[in-house]
């Protein structure tokens, strides 16, 4: 899509900082796409000499919208399209680490399988249990519509807009179903929290230590958003000391590094990021990035263009 439209340049490798802020900063590029491993901050949107940004993902909080906003460039993103890998994830880790499915796999594979037990592997109970959703943007719609078919008692709390009351039309298959409730009384009543908020100034650590002690001592976290969402070497500790009882996460404060000690935790399910990582979701996102890209070098306004921090996720 793009090199029908001009002239393109496709990196071999994921650039470094100090080579992105020199590529955009050449004056050789109209519009540059990028992943959400690329930082454009404040000091490179100072120099840079492009006139949008198109991010290969929903999530923006590697770019400075504001400074990019000062600077005339315009930033888009591709949304919609992995709702629902997203949302499948977060069920599947949901799923694992209640029934320790990941101990299980790793027990078949050392040959510690010595026949059916009583008392093997028990796990935590998904149906009849709590799901507290911090969000309640499109993912965290359709983790509910999936909870929901598995017997959930479904809550939320959004973050951004001090929780603004929902009617009955914007809670869609959750009417009369879904409860919205205040943080403190979801993180300490729910079975399972799970976040489906965007990295801002206001969740960075949202889940901190003291969060993570209002929790119940049997709750499981599930992380499908953004890493530093969640104070890592807190969570730790609190694995460690029982304060919950488990974590799934696929998402990192420092990736691809994790806290110290958290990978050697038994009740923990990890995953490299694989929220919209399947063919087809990669392949829409691909094309919605060039859309965005094609627009934003005519001069047009992309399909997605960002606008502000909001609750997209
Ligand atoms: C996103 O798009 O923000 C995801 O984290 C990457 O799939």
């Amino acid at each position: 899509m793009l090199a029908e439209v001009g002239p393109t340049t496709v990196l071999p490798s994921p650039p470094s900082y100090s080579e992105l802020v020199r590529l955009c900063a050449s004056g050789d590029f109209d519009v540059v796409v990028t992943q959400l491993i690329d930082r454009m901050d404040k000091p490179l949107l100072q120099r840079a000499r492009i006139r949008g940004i198109s991010n290969y993902a929903v999530g923006y909080d590697n770019i400075d919208v504001a400074a990019a906003a000062r600077r005339g460039i315009t930033v888009a993103n591709t949304p919609g399209v992995l709702t629902d890998p997203t949302a499948d994830l977060a069920m599947l880790l949901i799923l694992a680490t209640a029934r320790r499915c990941i101990e299980g796999d790793h027990l078949m594979r050392v040959g510690e399988f010595t026949g059916w037990e009583p008392h093997l592997l028990l796990g935590a109970d998904v149906s009849g249990r709590s799901l507290g959703l911090i969000g309640w943007g499109r993912i965290a719609q359709a983790v509910a519509r999936r909870a929901l078919g598995f017997g959930m008692d479904v809550r939320f709390v959004t973050v951004h807009d001090g929780n603004r009351p929902r009617g009955h039309d914007e809670l869609g298959v959750g009417s009369g179903v879904v409860r919205q409730m205040g943080l403190d009384e979801l993180l300490e009543t729910s079975h399972f929290v799970s976040l489906h908020v965007p990295l801002s100034r206001e969740t960075r650590h949202l889940i901190d230590r003291s969060a993570l002690d209002a929790m119940r001592s049997d709750a499981i976290l599930i992380n499908t958003a953004r890493g530093s969402i969640v104070d890592e070497a807190a969570l730790v500790e609190a694995l460690r000391n029982g304060s919950i009882a488990a974590a799934g996460l696929d998402v990192y404060e420092r990736e691809p590094d994790v806290a110290p000690g958290l990978s050697d935790l038994a009740n923990t399910v990890l995953l490299p990021h694989l929220g919209s990582a399947t063919q087809s979701v990669r392949a829409q996102m691909s094309r919605l990035a060039a859309a965005n890209a094609l627009a934003m070098s005519c001069g047009t306004a992309p399909p997605h263009e960002v606008r502000a921090a909001r609750d997209l996720r």
